[in-house]
């Protein structure tokens, strides 16, 4: 008789974690270095500040604190990881990837560790893949971590761009847990033809760093913004739903729907379409801007220290992205309320923080 295959588990988030740098970039500092106004800023897109990594801090560094206070949250060693999965537009370097530059750091020496490329949708292509992964049995335990360095790669001389991105990670433990709990439903969906929409003209295989790739600034971010907009707006809608199908689950049923926080206008157009209201959408863009692949579990990080989240509660994400690479996901939650060591203090630096005098932050150096 041929054997029946194992039953696919349930998995679910056993820890989250998260890190921004100490920096605080504001817009009344952007006021000092292009064209723009506080003004336009918080109307056209939410954002009042975002935070920069130090110049000695990488991808990596704030990759590991996030991951640390994950693995806290989960009673978990680092030995104890079978997979890291680092989701970033910006690694420390192409070589040796980000993702065991952070298992060495975090002496996590039984995992199998490798980036993912997928720009703002990257955590949720990376939680599809832990999913996978902790379903199929080829792991017990994932480290799935969204990081992003984006002061490195963003043009302080363009207004279109600047004063959108800023730096962050978030980490989640991925586990298995029974079935019909944890995730119900995750969506992922790419669109090369879309791909000049979002791009770093320069650097790698098709159009080699040089001389006069930086000096035309093409290894800096470009965006079309505005043909983003609706775009963002309509597949995070189509993916929420598709999940929330997929999950048996309607608006009414949704505790928490944490949307990519990448303009305040386009969360709102999602929200009103799904038919969510706005108290069950958190909003951290106003004080992180748009961290791409970090901005999910950050947001979900914060959620889960404030006790906003509790067992029970059907919690959704969703986030569109550079590719182009739009998804969503939707998980009955598991995971009681953990140590609040680390919300509270952030509030608190955050008044401490010493002045911050306008600068240009250390991007790629040109
Ligand atoms: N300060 C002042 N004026 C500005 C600024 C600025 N920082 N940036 C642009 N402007 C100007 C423009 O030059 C334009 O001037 P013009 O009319 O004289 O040409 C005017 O403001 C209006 O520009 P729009 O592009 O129409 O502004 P819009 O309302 O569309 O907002 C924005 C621009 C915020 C970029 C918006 O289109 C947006 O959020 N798009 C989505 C972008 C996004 O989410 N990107 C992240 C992608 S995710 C990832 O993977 C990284």
């Amino acid at each position: 008789m041929t054997p029946r295959p194992e039953a696919i588990r349930g998995v679910t988030i056993t820890g989250t974690g998260m890190y921004v740098p100490e920096r605080v970039l504001t817009n009344a500092d952007l006021e000092h270095m292009v064209d723009t106004s506080d003004e336009w800023i918080r109307e056209r897109t939410g954002i009042r500040e975002r935070r920069i990594a130090a110049p000695e801090q990488a991808s990596s560094d704030l990759a590991l604190i996030a991951s640390q206070r994950a693995l806290e949250a989960a009673g978990l060693r680092p030995d104890e990881v079978d997979y890291i999965i680092v989701a970033t537009t910006t690694p420390d370097r192409i070589l040796p990837s980000c993702a065991t530059t952070l298992q060495r750091k975090l002496g996590a020496t039984r995992a199998a560790a490798f980036d993912l490329f997928a720009a703002c949708t990257g955590f949720v292509f990376g939680a599809a893949m832990a999913r996978s992964l902790v379903a199929s049995r080829t792991a017990e335990t994932v480290l799935l971590v969204g990081v992003e360095t984006l002061s490195r790669i963003v043009d302080y001389t363009d207004r279109n761009t600047c004063v959108l991105f800023g730096d962050g990670a978030g980490a989640v433990v991925m586990r298995a847990c029974a079935e019909g709990q944890g995730f119900l439903a995750i969506d992922v969906c790419s669109d090369g033809e879309l791909g000049a929409v979002l791009e770093i003209p320069a650097g790698i295989s098709a159009n080699p760093a040089s001389a006069a790739t930086v000096a035309a600034r093409e290894h800096y971010l470009r965006m079309q913004g505005k043909k983003l907009f609706p775009f963002a707006v309509r597949s995070m809608e189509e993916s929420t739903r598709r999940c929330m199908e997929t999950a048996g689950l309607g608006p009414d049923d949704m505790d928490v729907v944490i949307p990519h926080q990448a303009n305040l206008r386009i969360i709102d157009a999602v929200r009103e379409r799904l038919g969510i209201p706005a108290e069950k959408v958190p909003i951290n863009i106003d004080r992180y801007g748009n961290t791409s692949s970090a901005s999910i579990p950050i947001s979900l990080d914060e959620l889960v220290r404030a006790g906003r989240i509790k067992p029970g509660d059907h919690v959704g994400f969703c986030a569109f992205g550079g590719g182009a690479t739009w998804g969503a996901g939707v998980l009955r939650w598991t995971m009681a309320r953990q140590g609040v060591t680390d919300g509270v203090p952030d509030a608190a630096r955050r008044l401490a923080a010493p002045d911050i005098t306008p600068s240009i932050p250390g991007g790629v150096r040109a």
